[in-house]
């Protein structure tokens, strides 16, 4: 399928998502919203992709916030009745059940920033800035900044940079916990394809239900999380992915994987 947007590439396992709008820092309007679900919902059917990588076109920006110029004469009626933003938890976040990684180059601000942490990790390039900088336009964040960043790096931070605007750097990103790893811009698409190749040869099943298990932490309390986990290992037990990964272990070989 071919995108207006968007860029999409298959490498092996790996689906390589990249936002394609680089005159405007790959911000993100309905259609990029509109082709993100469909790429993610093919990426989700296909049973030979296992895990996704998405990034920026350009070496400037992931992504520079939502689309500014689609929002500026639009009224408030229309974002209610639109219920706008929605889409990116209910029709994104919550229909992918497979893991995925945001690789971010550059500038991920306001929504792009959002967008990086509906990923389920974030390798950063060492230009990488994050920041929330929608106080500046009189609105605020409308894709999950105020929780999403909150949840990640703590109140101090998060308010901070909600109230200021100001952007914090790939280093203080990556010691706040925001992103996993900080790498330099050149190496950064080879590290995370490298790191997604990584997640793709997994167990598929016991990478879902990891991914399940990590965002359930979010949701519960301790004991009912605890009881979610074990309960999923507890599944997993019946699998032949974990006869084949025990025997393996056994016999000192790689698994073979069979996705049940
Ligand atoms: N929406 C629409 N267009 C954008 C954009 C955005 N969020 N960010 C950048 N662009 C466009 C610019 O308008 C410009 O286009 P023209 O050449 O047609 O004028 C082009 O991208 C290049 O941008 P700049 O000339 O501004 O580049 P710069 O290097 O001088 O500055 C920047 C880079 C600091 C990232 C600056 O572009 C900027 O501040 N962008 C806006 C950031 C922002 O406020 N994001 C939040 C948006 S609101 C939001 O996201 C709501 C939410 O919570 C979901």
């Amino acid at each position: 399928m071919t995108y207006e947007t968007i860029l999409t590439h298959h490498d092996g396992a790996v689906t390589l998502i990249t936002l394609n709008r680089p005159q405007a820092l790959n911000a993100l309007n309905t259609t990029v919203l509109e082709e993100l679900i469909a790429a993610f919902a093919e990426f989700e059917r296909d049973d030979g992709q296992r895990c996704a990588v998405l990034t920026g076109s350009g070496e400037k920006a992931f992504a520079a916030g939502a689309d500014i110029k689609e929002m500026a004469d639009k009224p408030t009626a229309a974002f209610y009745g639109e219920d706008f933003f929605a889409g990116w938890t209910s029709r994104l976040v919550k229909a992918v059940r497979k893991p995925w990684i945001a690789a971010v180059n550059g500038f991920a601000l306001g929504g792009g920033c959002e967008v990086a942490m509906m990923a389920d990790f974030i390798i950063a390039s060492d230009n990488a800035q994050f920041g929330q900088p929608e106080i500046k336009l009189g609105v605020a964040p409308g894709m999950g900044g105020s929780q999403r960043l909150t949840r990640a790096v703590g109140k101090a931070k998060a308010m901070e940079m909600c109230l200021t605007g100001r952007m914090m750097d790939a280093a203080e990103a990556e010691r706040a916990g925001l992103v996993s790893r900080v790498v330099p811009l050149a190496e950064l698409m080879d590290d995370a394809m490298a790191t997604a190749r990584t997640v793709a040869g997994m167990p598929p099943l016991a990478a879902m239900m990891s991914k399940e298990m990590v965002d359930m932490a979010f949701e519960t309390t301790l004991d009912q999380g605890l009881l979610a986990e074990r309960r999923m290992f507890q599944v997993l037990t019946a699998t032949e992915d974990k006869a084949e990964g025990m025997a393996a272990f056994v016999e000192k070989r790689p698994g073979q994987w069979k996705g049940r």
